[in-house]
């Protein structure tokens, strides 16, 4: 009797939130097309040390809801190595892993483009909560961080207007503006800073000061991490330019990362699951689910690679136009 095909299963890179959403998801369509799962632990470290354990579908009961990873997660420095991708393949082969479906950012997409390259059959789904990845109108986890920014926001602006203070809020984000420029449009943000427009901390100071002059009472500036000015540098600035506000800084760090998944990640992350076995059954691999308009589609990697995810600028004009 033919063995039957068994899918390895990764997370790698940041956690976010709808991971095991996804997890989930694949391993009960894979058990339901008749294939096995092993579950991989620690992302590609793992992979290429061959930690590898069955799943079935018990295992992945009561973590739908659960942020984070079960599988656990690393950035494999080893992995990024030829010779680490030769063991990865060795390992997979001795445990008779026939394909492998890789759960992560753009980092892991690279990864998982390096594996198929060397003939492995590869499905990518995009979770990070960057929104960094080409291929994909919005990846797993990123609606989550939205949420948990946009409730930070909330109750730091109460204590903003109450206090008549200029709120610095850094947001996460890696190169990417995306979460910032959101944010500015969904909190009402009198600034964005984001890695795709920079500007200078006295330009920022400068546009503080007006804002206090337009009869503002408060500001809300949401710096992204990689916008090039350091949010500390930014207080410092605008406290000796003594522009109207007192300000206060807080940077949101790893609580955007995690938490329960909203309904719209669990959605997002079981459609994807879904759709990653059902490639794998049609034959197709080497490719990504990617949400375009409304369906999940298979998006080359190699495209996905290749390709730089821009921030739509319209949301940052967007914020800026509603910030008068
Ligand atoms: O990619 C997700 C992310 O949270 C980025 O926004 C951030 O730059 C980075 O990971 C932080 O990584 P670490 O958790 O390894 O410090």
């Amino acid at each position: 009797m033919a063995e039957k095909f068994t899918i390895g299963v990764l997370t790698s890179g940041g956690d976010a939130p709808g991971m095991n959403a996804a997890i989930r998801a694949v391993v009960r369509t894979a058990l339901a097309n008749n294939m096995d799962v092993l579950g991989v632990m620690h992302g590609f470290e793992g992979l290429l040390n061959g930690e590898f354990r069955p799943l079935g579908a018990r295992d992945v009961g009561g973590i739908l809801q659960r942020g984070g990873t079960v599988l656990l997660t690393s950035r494999s420095k080893r992995f990024l190595e030829p010779t680490g991708q030769r063991d990865a393949i060795r390992k997979m082969n001795e445990a008779g892993m026939d394909a492998l479906i890789v759960i992560g950012g753009e980092g892991s997409m690279n990864g998982a483009y390096a594996l198929a390259q060397k003939g492995v059959k590869v499905i990518g789904i995009p979770g990070s909560i960057d929104n960094d990845i080409w291929g994909t109108n919005i990846a797993v986890g990123t609606d989550t961080a939205m949420n948990t920014i946009m409730d930070a926001v909330d109750k730091l602006r109460d204590t903003a207007s109450s206090h008549q203070r200029a709120f610095l809020i850094e947001t996460m984000g890696r190169n990417s503006g995306y979460l910032a420029v959101m944010a500015g449009i969904v909190c009402g943000a009198e600034m964005v800073l984001i890695p795709e427009a920079p500007v200078t901390v006295d330009e920022v100071a400068k546009a503080v000061e007006e804002a206090y002059q337009r009869g503002k009472t408060h500001a809300i500036l949401i710096n992204a991490e990689g916008s090039g000015i350091r949010t500390t540098d930014l207080a410092q600035k605008i406290d000796e330019m003594d522009v109207g506000f007192k300000t206060r800084m807080t940077i949101l760090g790893h609580i955007q990362r995690g938490g329960s998944p909203t309904a719209y990640d669990r959605l997002l992350a079981s459609r994807m699951g879904v759709k990653a076995v059902e490639a794998l059954v049609e034959g197709a691999h080497g490719v990504m689910t990617g949400l375009k308009g409304k369906g999940v589609e298979f998006i080359p990697l190699a495209d996905v690679i290749s390709n730089k995810r821009r921030v739509n600028m319209e949301y940052f004009h967007m914020a800026k136009v509603l910030a008068r």
